[in-house]
């Protein structure tokens, strides 16, 4: 009996539907070609289950989850049902009741995309955003005072805690350590005047464990208007929640399609399932018609690969992302007119095994 890994299988909604399946086909291949095997758990939790439950999943949903090795998730949420349902009824719990406080976003140029950039190869564009995932702006403490009457007044608060910050950007320095060796942080002191000053005196005290990082700050302003002209000078980019959620959407879109862009939500010491899921949403304009695009589903199967400590067999899924990406099929949003479930055996098939 080789290695096997028992994966919370989340579809979800819409092309959630669609894009899984496709994953789990690369992801087994991989499996047979690198010596471990994955048990798929099936769980129905979505907007679908919401309108026949009243819920998105089970009250005890997560504690029965809470030792697979891994969530591998599509995308939740569905006209008929309110985003705040879909979101604060599955995607935020999990993140937070497992700690998943690391949400990676790589952004990377592939060959074969389109990017709104000018100048840029593939390749010129190699980084990773390390976004905060669990408090932040998004926090649900806040208050209407006074509510409709000419003296409403709507208070929402950011929640920064110290153990928050420093883990986070302790994952960003180690990070960067183990990459080119640089890491930028994004600020907006003069603005958030006490949050981020506090965000950034933590960033320094924490840089001074890691000599080896080279650093730098930038104003969030700036830092977005960096990311268009020249995105090439990143390596890892450190953000608080909202922040990060605005520049991972930028970066993704400097890069190519959205159906391509993966995400990971990190318990970096493990002691919850991590979740991998691609960036994009469940696309109920083309869902139904098998075009919607694998890529960033198997990206993410990528990165979960790389968690599970099975290196090898993730950069095969991404070699054989990178030669489909070059030589097709593709599906419409990439100019091409394949089917979702053409690229994903395309890219099983491109796949090598060891050396
Ligand atoms: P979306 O990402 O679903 O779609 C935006 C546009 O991109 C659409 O035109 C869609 O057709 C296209 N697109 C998305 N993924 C694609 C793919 N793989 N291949 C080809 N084209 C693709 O975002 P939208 O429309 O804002 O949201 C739809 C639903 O998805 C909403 O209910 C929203 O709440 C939910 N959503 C869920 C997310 C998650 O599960 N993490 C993330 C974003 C949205
Ligand atoms: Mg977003």
């Amino acid at each position: 009996m080789g290695r096997c890994y028992r994966i919370a299988t989340i579809p979800g909604d819409g092309i959630g539907k669609e894009v899984v399946p496709e994953g789990i086909r690369v992801l087994d291949r991989a499996g047979a070609l690198f010596g471990f095997s994955f048990e798929w758990d099936q769980l129905p939790w979505s907007c679908e289950y919401y309108s026949v439950h009243g819920e998105m999943m089970p009250a005890d949903g997560l504690d029965a989850i809470r030792n697979h090795d891994a969530i591998f998730l599509g995308a939740v949420g569905f006209p008929g049902v309110p985003d705040h349902i879909s979101l604060w009824g599955l995607l935020l719990p999990i993140r937070r009741r497992f700690e998943q406080y690391v949400n990676l976003r790589p952004i990377r140029l592939m060959p074969g995309m389109n990017t709104p950039l000018a100048n840029v190869a593939p390749g010129s564009i190699d980084f990773v955003i390390v976004r905060e995932n669990t408090e932040g702006e998004y926090s649900d403490q806040g208050s209407i005072l006074a509510e409709g009457t000419a003296q409403e007044t709507v208070v929402q608060h950011s929640v920064f805690t110290r153990r928050g910050v420093d883990r986070l950007l302790d994952y960003g320095f180690r990070l960067a350590e183990k990459r080119d060796g640089k890491l930028c942080w994004a600020t907006k002191s003069n603005g958030i005047f006490v949050a981020m000053p506090y965000w950034d005196a933590r960033a320094e005290l924490i840089a001074g464990r890691f000599p080896g990082v080279e650093t730098s700050r930038y104003h969030i302003d700036i830092l977005a208007a960096h990311f268009v002209r020249d995105p090439g000078r990143f390596d890892v980019v450190v953000a608080s929640n909202l922040m990060g959620d605005i520049l991972s959407d930028l970066g993704a879109a400097c890069t190519g399609t959205i159906g391509v862009a993966p995400s990971a939500n990190l318990n970096p010491a493990g002691e919850y399932p991590s979740m991998f899921e691609p960036v994009h949403g469940s696309a109920p304009d083309i869902f139904g018609r098998n075009i919607a695009n694998p890529i960033g589903q198997i990206w993410s199967g990528a990165m979960m690969l790389e968690q599970l400590g099975e290196a090898e067999a993730a950069r095969a899924v991404m070699d054989a992302i990178e030669c489909v990406m070059i030589e097709g099929p593709r599906t419409p949003d990439m100019g091409g007119r394949e089917s979702t479930q053409a690229v994903g055996k395309a890219i099983a098939e491109a796949m090598a095994g060891p050396a």
